[in-house]
């Protein structure tokens, strides 16, 4: 389970998390709201790259905020990011080494984790590419791929279906829907396109100007009058 407890950011006189209370238990889980709503101020937080102003992360009864940064990919956390992470002139398996080496497994099961996680998001054909041949569909997989690697606690996924055709859509929505039987990872998952959220995310959140409008199963919270309001716009 994941506690977020009274957790507020500040950037200066801008409040982008305001006393944000969420306890999750579900697999799948979305985060959404409109633009500027605090939704990758969150994923900053969990990752440690947001100013915090007050409040806790409890997972497995640890504390994420009082872990250095840069130890809590080891720990078990892993993200993607809005705009995609991928270096041009490395190949899709460098991506992948980067992040075994920095999680210290053991350098014995490299080949099998590249292997396990190019298989599991259907680019195993792209090892060897590099970032700048990639297309955005491959590019998006490649940073889920690098997600995967070493069965991580927590992932957090913001916007994973930005630029997305519906074919590609509907892979995503499987591998998404499958992560967590593979991997045993639980899914905070950023996105605006409603039909992804309503398809994978058991339950969702809502932001609004950085405070939490709702939260419940997915059907009931895009229902919500308030929630219609602040982000469907009707
Ligand atoms: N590094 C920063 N410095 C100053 N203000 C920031 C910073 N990052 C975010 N903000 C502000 O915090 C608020 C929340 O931004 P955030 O990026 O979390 O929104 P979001 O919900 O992810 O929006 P979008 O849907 O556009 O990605 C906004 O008012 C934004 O301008
Ligand atoms: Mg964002």
């Amino acid at each position: 389970m994941i506690c977020i407890d009274n957790l507020s950011v500040n950037y200066g006189g801008v409040v982008a998390l305001n006393s944000l209370t969420l306890n999750i238990t579900e697999d799948v889980v979305g985060l959404i709201g409109p633009n500027g709503a605090g939704k990758t101020t969150m994923t900053n937080a969990f990752s440690g790259f947001a100013p915090i102003a007050s409040g806790k992360i409890v997972i497995d009864d640890m504390n994420l905020l009082e872990l250095p940064a840069y130890k809590r990919a080891r720990w078990g956390l892993a993200r993607s990011f809005q705009k995609v992470q991928i270096v041009n002139d490395l190949r899709v398996q460098d991506h992948l080494l980067a992040v075994i080496d920095a999680k210290g497994i053991d350098r014995k099961k490299r080949v099998w984790w590249i292997d396990k996680v190019l298989d599991f998001v259907g680019i195993a054909d792209c090892r060897d590419t590099l970032g700048a041949e990639l297309n955005s569909y491959r590019k998006r997989m490649t940073e889920i791929a690098k997600c995967l690697i070493g069965n991580p606690k927590v992932i957090l996924l913001d916007e994973p279906g930005g630029g997305l055709s519906e074919s590609e859509m509907q892979h995503l929505r499987s591998i998404i829907s499958n992560t967590k039987t593979v991997f045993g990872a639980q899914i905070i998952m950023v996105d605006h396109d409603i039909d992804l959220i309503r398809d994978v995310c058991e339950s969702t959140a809502v932001l609004d100007f950085g405070k939490l409008i709702a939260f419940g199963p997915t059907s009931e919270v895009l229902q919500d009058e308030a929630v219609k309001v602040a982000y469907l716009g009707r």
